[in-house]
């Protein structure tokens, strides 16, 4: 199969089109790949459920020199697990699959519950509430009590704060992105303190907790992981649990545009879970992966040479026309009754999560988020106030303009909260 190529260099296209750029061009090829220059490097984008299934299996890719350096050092970071590859890299996973058991599942959930009560709280003392600004406070200390951290309230809001940065600039250039990383040195100088304090045995953490998993845990050469390779891995499970608190903004977005899911949601847990899975499809957040090919590949046809720079564009696969129907519409009612293909739904990765580069936070998400959705609709009334929720789809990752206002919050009384 001979792919089709852009024209020219289309870096200016990216920055233009946003998150558009490789859906825009897959529906105009016909094709769920193909073939361009962004910064001057040749790059193939795909699509689709057999793109990720192939980006994701036998070790085809790897994540070595696939990302500019600064959304690497924001987001996963040297040493880090999505670093590695083959033999070294299914060894570190197993640090980080038991975050998918039910009881850290659970737990995390009825963490989620404690904070949001004390939260609406607070809130309810306020005019109104910009979530975007609020709901990483309330997922950095779940983070923070799930991971088995015990961080000091003075210390919670400046975490936050680092936390949601690299998040929020791993896609920029400019001030805002370098005083993300300047901010990331203050939180790796905490989290490898942590973890020194465990291993002297001065803070002894939950068994088997993350912080416990992380100081103990033996890589694949036989040694504990280096010091600053531990803080990396610590921040490689509280930065994404924050990230969750986005899904959660987009989720509030996304309800006020379809008001008769809020309703919905009350009645039945089925849907707020069907929720929660249409907003990881819908909402704009990390546009592609990126990785090169490990050695000369094939697919459907198509050669890829060692070293080839390819993007699987998340969004459009997410929005792949061949899979989900009006794509571009806000509709849960495709998640009710079947569990999705998990090579088509990719917010967070495809392929197998042990085997591969899935993320492993994954089930941790979807609860997280199904259980703010229902913490939203049935245990706190709040109104949505005029406001300007319209979107910048260049800006990655995205977020509503107005940063999602809500107000008139109050908490449902106990004895009036309508369970499902
Ligand atoms: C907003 C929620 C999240 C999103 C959008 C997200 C997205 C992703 C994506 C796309 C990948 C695959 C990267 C690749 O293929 O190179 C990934 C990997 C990863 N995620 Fe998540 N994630 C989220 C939540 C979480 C949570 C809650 C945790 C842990 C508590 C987590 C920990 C990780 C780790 C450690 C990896 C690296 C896995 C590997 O390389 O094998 N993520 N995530």
């Amino acid at each position: 199969m001979v792919l089709q190529q852009t024209h020219a260099d289309s870096t200016l296209a990216f920055l233009m089109e946003g998150y558009r750029f490789g859906q825009r061009r897959f529906d105009r090829f016909e094709a769920d790949a193909f073939r361009t220059r962004i910064a001057l490097r040749p790059a193939t984008l795909m699509r689709g459920p057999s793109a990720a299934r192939f980006f994701y299996s036998d070790d085809n890719f790897t994540r070595a020199g696939a990302m500019p350096p600064t959304t690497k050092r924001l987001l996963q970071d040297e040493g880090s697990v999505q670093s590695l590859d083959g033999h070294h890299h299914r060894h570190r996973k197993t640090l980080f699959l038991p975050l998918a058991d039910v009881t850290s599942v659970e737990t995390a959930r009825e963490l989620l519950r404690d904070e949001w009560r004390r939260a609406v709280t607070l809130w309810s003392t306020r005019p109104n509430v910009v979530l975007m600004d609020e709901l990483p406070l309330v997922f950095t200390r779940v983070a923070c009590r799930w991971a088995g951290i015990d961080v000091p309230a003075a210390r919670v809001e400046s975490l936050a704060d680092e936390l949601s940065s690299m998040i929020h600039y791993a896609g920029s250039t400019g001030p805002g992105m370098w005083a993300a990383l300047a901010r990331r040195r203050a939180t790796e100088q905490w989290a490898a303190e942590l973890i020194s304090e465990v291993r002297r045995g001065t803070i002894t953490p939950l068994p088997q907790s993350m912080l416990e998993r992380i100081a103990d845990f033996v890589d694949a050469d036989g040694e504990r992981l280096d010091l600053d390779v531990a803080a990396v891995e610590l921040i490689n499970v509280l930065r994404p649990t924050v990230a969750v608190a986005r899904f959660v903004v987009w989720a509030a977005w996304a309800l006020a545009h379809a008001p008769q899911w809020r309703q919905r949601v009350v009645a039945s847990d089925e849907v707020s879970r069907a929720v929660a899975q249409e907003v990881r499809r819908f909402a704009p957040f990390f546009p592609a992966v990126a990785g090169r090919a490990t050695r000369t590949l094939e697919w459907q046809g198509h050669t890829f040479e060692e070293g080839a720079w390819v993007l699987l564009d998340i969004f459009a696969t997410n929005r792949d026309p061949s899979v989900w129907a009006r794509p571009d519409s806000f509709d849960p009612g495709r998640f009710m009754g079947d569990e999705p293909d998990p090579n088509a739904l990719i917010p967070q990765g495809a392929g197998d999560v042990a085997d591969g580069h899935r993320c492993p936070g994954e089930d941790a998400t979807v609860a997280l988020l199904d259980e703010a959705i229902r913490l939203l609709e049935r245990d706190t009334d709040y109104s949505v106030p005029h406001q300007d929720l319209g979107v910048r789809m260049t800006r990655m990752p995205a977020a509503p303009r107005s940063g999602m206002v809500i107000c008139d919050v109050m908490p449902v009384a106990a004895d009036a909260r309508r369970p499902a």
